[in-house]
């Protein structure tokens, strides 16, 4: 008998990515270090580069295939990550010590709450609705993978820290760093 199919499916991964950096933020707040606050910074910027490159690679072309509509619901979402990326460079060069970065991590946690909930709510159910769930299992996959092209921003003292700095680097032109590994349009 087959065994039933529990693999998290792609609507499963994006949306706890969504939780992950909604709660990175939410410890932004709470923080009074301005090097932790920092670190915490780069970390969901880079979390959310890669989650925004991922689904416009593997998601968004789900999204316009299978929704009425698809094209501008597409267009809309792209436009969002493109107002997110706005914030994030801003936060990425922002004085993690001055009121700035606290209302520039404020715009970040409001527009990816609005964007996230809009994916949750409206996208995401109908391409479970449309798609079998194996092949929604396959598309997790694939963005698991296209994450992976760049590495998870880490706390500074863990194993992986060099190799991420070695790659991206954190600080100014973080994210167009990020975006441009991901997307292959890096050769370094
Ligand atoms: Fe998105
Ligand atoms: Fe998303």
């Amino acid at each position: 008998m087959a065994e039933p199919n529990t693999d998290l499916d792609v609507v499963d991964e994006l949306t706890i990515d969504h939780r992950e950096a909604l709660a990175l933020l939410d410890q932004i707040g709470t923080s009074t270090d301005p090097a932790e606050r920092r670190d915490l910074a780069d970390t969901v910027i880079a979390e959310v580069v890669r989650h925004a490159v991922a689904e416009e690679m593997y998601v968004y072309p789900a999204v316009r295939y299978h929704l009425a509509s698809g094209e501008q619901v597409v267009q809309h979402d792209i436009e969002e990550h493109k107002q997110l990326e706005q914030v994030m460079k801003q936060l990425e060069g922002a004085d993690a010590s001055e009121p700035r970065f606290d209302s520039l991590v404020r715009e970040m946690t409001e527009q990816l709450r609005h964007h996230a909930n809009q994916e949750e709510t409206e996208q995401f159910p109908q391409l479970r609705a449309d798609i079998p769930r194996e092949r929604l299992v396959e598309l997790r996959k694939k963005v698991e993978t296209a994450k992976q092209v760049a590495p998870t921003r880490p706390h500074p003292s863990a194993p992986n820290a060099e190799l991420f700095h070695k790659m991206v680097g954190p600080g100014v032109g973080l994210v167009d760093r990020l975006r441009d590994r991901l997307s292959g349009r890096s050769t370094g």
